[in-house]
């Protein structure tokens, strides 16, 4: 049913039986902000009760008249509140002793810093929201944002909200075309970019793809674009370019926040599905605020004084709900850094840790494992006593990887708190609350207070404890998406008609006799390389792209650092050529990586005369997916030809043999 490969599968399964628990520790438990262990049940005989006192921790303009409207599968929450998220992240911290506080430490990839207050902060955005206005950006407005990890690009984003403009951020290693898409589909109105963006000491062209991006994009008339690389960066003209820094020295500091709708749309953010089409999340901006700052504060038990580090890029939503909204909105300081974990030395991480004293770290399992791979003496060597929750997200943490989390990062001390969430959910779902939830390595626990979570058969009952099946979410919360933009059949389709009145996670999981959640990866045909969702879809249309692609079949193979790696079976338009030429397959790879992003590169291409197939012609990926995991094939009977995968396993054997 699922990716999961056989080995973790029994792993997992071990750690089940063995049932090594960590209990949070009496002290940590005492002064954890979530204590009461009463607050699951209470959340659970009334939701509805619980999100309204939840809401009260937010500035409202105008107070809401009803917290909920659930017309399935369309949710509307907190109707007829005002707010602004701007004034939420900012403005109210700086009435008070925050005014003064860091809002984000900001450390460049070389080494250089700058911290921003909450004043300086707001000051910027507002700077930065006239800067829109003067640019015709009004309520309503659709803008791209494509730009590294650099504090101009929160102050760009909160600068949309302030004006009541969504944004659409776009991760900077995406490709122009890629770039062009969610442009289009958005209907921008500017794009804010970046000259450049550095990476281990290099720099990424963000300004040369954002003009490439523009081309037969009339909409976008305006590029607002900030000089970050200066001389390193290809010189570069976009038609109606506007120069960041002039444009915010002669802009006024001023500029009241909008009263926006409870229900009007904070942002939109892309993801891959299940087709070649990403799907634009679409985000409003009462119910989301809330998501993400109760579930910051609770989840990473958030204290005045912490320094709070999420290593995630603010281009996917875990930089959007937890480096910028959550965070912000709890007036934290953030730390954000540039570049990468290796740059200059494989310690980077270590050092920012102990140089700015940071006490709360969330990250991805990936990047767990290849620290790992690095050595568990360069954490060794830095001071992280500083450290005191710790937090892992994006794909299934295996056991060994929390196990060498929890003990050679957190040295024992720190609660391990996996979240599991998704673009869609806007804020965590499934996670331990650390003061009153005992965690168990590979497992991300129980759902939040407030949240309900199951886990069905194909016909729609819960499977009992050690069975396997569709993650599913049996309740509206605030801070759920309210449609795909531009396309809410796909939304209605997609997410609530496997289970009418229940939202269809893709992923799936089981549940152990304690009720605990184990993520089983996706059962869809989305893949999650290193952490990054990709569409097998999208790989594929982007391979048949390429004149001399006829059919190409893309799955998820296991990959021990990556989590999956992305495997592309190809057969080409003449197959006479010579099937093996290495010169084509990087010939290929450098395409997709051209037409959707680095991140979307295939690891190995394989040519094949032909593709496994049922006889209705659809491709038997999970067939793929055994040749390219090295099992032994599974139920060949549909297939219109048998003899194709045999010849296949074969093939693909001796070139891995080779
Ligand atoms: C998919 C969502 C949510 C932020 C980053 C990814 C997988 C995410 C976990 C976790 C097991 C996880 C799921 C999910 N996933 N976190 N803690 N344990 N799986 O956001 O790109 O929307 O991807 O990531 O498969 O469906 P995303």
């Amino acid at each position: 049913m699922s990716a999961v490969p056989e080995p973790e599968q029994q792993r997992l399964d071990a750690l089940l039986v063995e049932k090594r628990l960590f209990p949070p520790t009496a002290e940590f438990s005492a002064r954890a902000n979530a204590h009461d262990p009463g607050i699951y049940a209470r959340a659970d005989a009334d939701p509805e009760g619980f999100w309204a006192e939840m809401a009260e921790g937010l500035r409202w303009m105008r107070p809401y008249e009803r917290v909920l409207e659930w017309d399935p599968p369309h949710a509307r929450w907190f109707l007829g509140g005002r707010l602004n998220v701007a004034d939420n992240c900012l403005d109210r911290h700086c009435e008070g002793p925050r005014r003064n506080k860091a809002a984000i430490i900001w450390e460049g990839e070389a080494g250089d810093t700058r911290t921003l207050t909450y004043q300086q902060l707001r000051d910027d955005v507002a700077r930065c929201a006239n800067v829109l206005r003067s640019l015709g950006v009004a309520r309503g407005d659709r803008v791209a944002i494509y730009m590294g990890m650099v504090p101009e690009t929160v102050v760009a984003m909160l600068a949309c909200t302030r004006i009541g403009a969504a944004h659409t951020v776009v991760f900077g290693g995406f490709s122009a075309d890629a770039l062009r898409e969610r442009i289009r589909d958005a209907g921008c109105k500017l794009l804010i970019t970046q000259d450049g963006a550095w990476r281990r000491g290099r720099v990424v062209p963000l300004k040369a793809s954002a003009r490439d991006a523009l081309q037969g994009v009339p909409g976008v008339a305006r590029t607002l674009v900030l000089r970050r690389v200066g001389d390193r960066a290809e010189p570069v003209t976009i038609p109606g370019e506007v120069d960041w820094h002039e444009a915010m020295t002669g802009a006024s500091p001023l500029c009241p926040c909008e009263p926006m709708d409870a229900e009007d749309m904070l942002y939109i953010l892309y993801t891959s599905g299940t087709t070649g089409k990403p799907k634009g999340i679409v985000h409003t901006t009462a119910g989301y605020l809330l998501g993400a700052s109760l579930t910051h504060r609770l989840v990473f038990d958030l204290k005045e004084d912490d320094v709070y580090w999420c290593a995630a890029d603010i281009g996917w939503v875990t930089g959007h709900s937890y480096i910028v909204y959550g965070p912000l909105a709890n007036g934290a300081t953030v730390l954000m850094y540039e570049g990468t974990p290796d740059f200059p030395e494989r310690d980077r991480h270590w050092r920012i840790i102990d140089r700015h004293g940071v006490n709360i770290y969330y990250t991805a399992p990936t990047t767990i494992r290849t620290f790992m791979r690095w050595g568990a003496d360069l954490p060794a060597r830095a001071d992280l006593g500083t450290l005191r929750v710790l937090g892992s997200v994006g794909e299934p943490i295996n056991p060994e990887a929390w196990m060498w989390y929890h003990e050679h990062v957190g040295r024992g001390r720190c609660p391990v708190v996996d979240t599991w969430w998704q673009t869609e959910t806007g804020a965590i779902m499934i996670a331990p609350l650390p003061g009153l939830v005992a965690t168990k390595p590979g497992s991300a626990t129980r759902p939040l207070p407030g949240v309900a979570a199951e886990v069905l058969d194909e016909g729609g009952q819960p499977v009992g404890p050690g069975g396997g099946g569709n993650l599913v979410l049996t309740r509206p919360w605030p801070s759920m998406m309210r449609t795909i933009f531009g396309d809410d059949d796909r939304y209605v389709r997609q997410y609530w008609s496997r289970y009418p009145g229940r939202y269809l996670t893709g992923d799936g999981a089981k549940r152990d006799e304690d009720g605990y959640f184990w993520l089983l990866g996706r059962v869809d045909d989305v893949m999650n390389v290193s952490g990054h969702r990709l569409s097998t879809y999208e790989i594929e249309s982007a391979l048949v792209d390429h004149p001399r692609v006829a059919e190409s079949a893309v799955i998820g193979r296991h990959d021990d650092l990556k989590g999956q790696a992305v495997a592309a079976f190809v057969t080409l338009k003449e197959s006479s050529e010579a099937l093996s030429g290495e010169a084509l397959k990087s010939e290929l790879r450098a395409h997709v990586a051209q037409k959707i992003g680095p991140i979307a590169r295939p690891d190995e291409v394989y040519f094949t005369a032909e593709l496994p197939k049922t006889r209705s012609g659809k491709i038997m990926r999970r067939l793929l997916r055994d040749i390219a995991e090295g099992r032994a094939l599974g139920d060949t009977t549909t297939l219109a030809d048998p003899a194709v995968v045999q010849h296949l396993k074969e093939q693909y054997e001796e070139s891995e043999g080779a």
